[in-house]
């Protein structure tokens, strides 16, 4: 069973400051890197070093070159991936000494991704495999449908939310990956709360497994047999970017090899707990003998 994870490549500019800036404030940053991100690589780069097949599909610019070679030295298949006449995508991060930050993304190459080229890509994909979105590209909307047209499993990770989120095929989503922020926007809940955004969106998407996370608190997971709570792991913050990621990457490559639910949850919050004590997202994502190896 392999698993295509159709999503964002990004340049991350991550910026040390002292605070995330307020409206009308200039403010010297005292560091600054580049390091591989984007949701869809981040992911791509979880599955893999959690053991999962993946192949990866998306776009990126000339500028790119960095953000493919990570992946394949990841282990992921990076024959998908276009290179196109636009920038790659970029995030400008603010990152603080406490691990707070502050996101700006530019989709650039990442929205050019055409219906044309994700039949192409699907055309190497059936029944029985995976796909894996975020919403940081275009036509996601269409590679969900696209997907379920071949039988495939779609996996939704809604973020970033938007406003034009809820005009895509959600009821064709099998599994969605979320937190409780995104959760809430989804099913209308009248709160943040866990359970009762867990609620809303089973009442709103009845078929679907949900994997609600809740950061310090944890997560939730409900399917037709099993209602889950899991719970967090107390760590030092470092740098939050990429872990939600992680932990989606983990969770999904344990699930897909029949690992039960709670398993599954469990490798993917050590590994999300290991990956908020590094810098960086794709970087602070650990190989799968790390997560084993673990002691919370
Ligand atoms: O989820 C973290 C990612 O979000 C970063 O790597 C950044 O590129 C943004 O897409």
């Amino acid at each position: 069973m392999k698993i295509l994870s159709l999503g964002s490549l990004n340049i991350d500019h991550v910026y040390n400051v002292s605070h995330i800036n307020v409206e009308g404030e200039t403010l010297s940053a005292q560091k600054l890197e580049h390091k591989q991100g984007g949701k869809g690589l981040n992911q791509s780069v979880a599955l893999a070093r959690a053991g999962a097949e993946v192949s990866m599909a998306g776009c990126v610019g000339a500028d790119g070159g960095d953000l493919v070679e990570t992946l394949r030295q990841a282990g992921v298949d990076v024959r998908f991936i276009r290179k196109v006449d636009e920038l790659t995508g970029h995030a400008i991060i603010q990152l603080t000494d406490s691990g707070a930050n502050s996101i700006i993304i530019y989709g650039g190459a990442n929205m050019q991704i055409t219906p044309q080229m994700i039949d192409e890509t699907l055309d190497n994909f059936s029944s029985g495999d995976y796909i894996l979105l975020q919403n940081e590209i275009s036509n996601a909307a269409y590679a969900i449908r696209a997907a379920k047209e071949r039988g495939m499993t779609v996996v939704f990770n809604p973020s970033p939310i938007s406003e034009e989120i809820t005009s895509y095929p959600l009821e064709l989503v099998d599994i969605f990956i979320l937190n409780e922020l995104e959760g809430q926007d989804l099913s209308e809940a009248e709160s943040d709360d866990g359970e009762a955004v867990l609620a809303a969106l089973i009442k709103r998407f009845p078929k679907a497994a949900i994997v609600l996370t809740l950061g310090s608190k944890g997560v939730m997971y409900h399917d037709a047999e099993n209602d889950i709570s899991y719970p967090a792991h107390r760590v030092s913050v470092v740098d939050t970017t990429g872990a939600g990621d992680t932990f989606c990457g983990y969770f999904l490559a344990y699930f897909m090899r029949g690992t039960p639910p709670r398993q599954a949850l469990a490798a993917a919050t050590k590994a999300s707990a290991i990956a908020i004590g590094k810098r960086g997202a794709a970087a602070s994502i650990p190989v799968l003998a790390d997560v084993e190896a673990a002691v919370c």
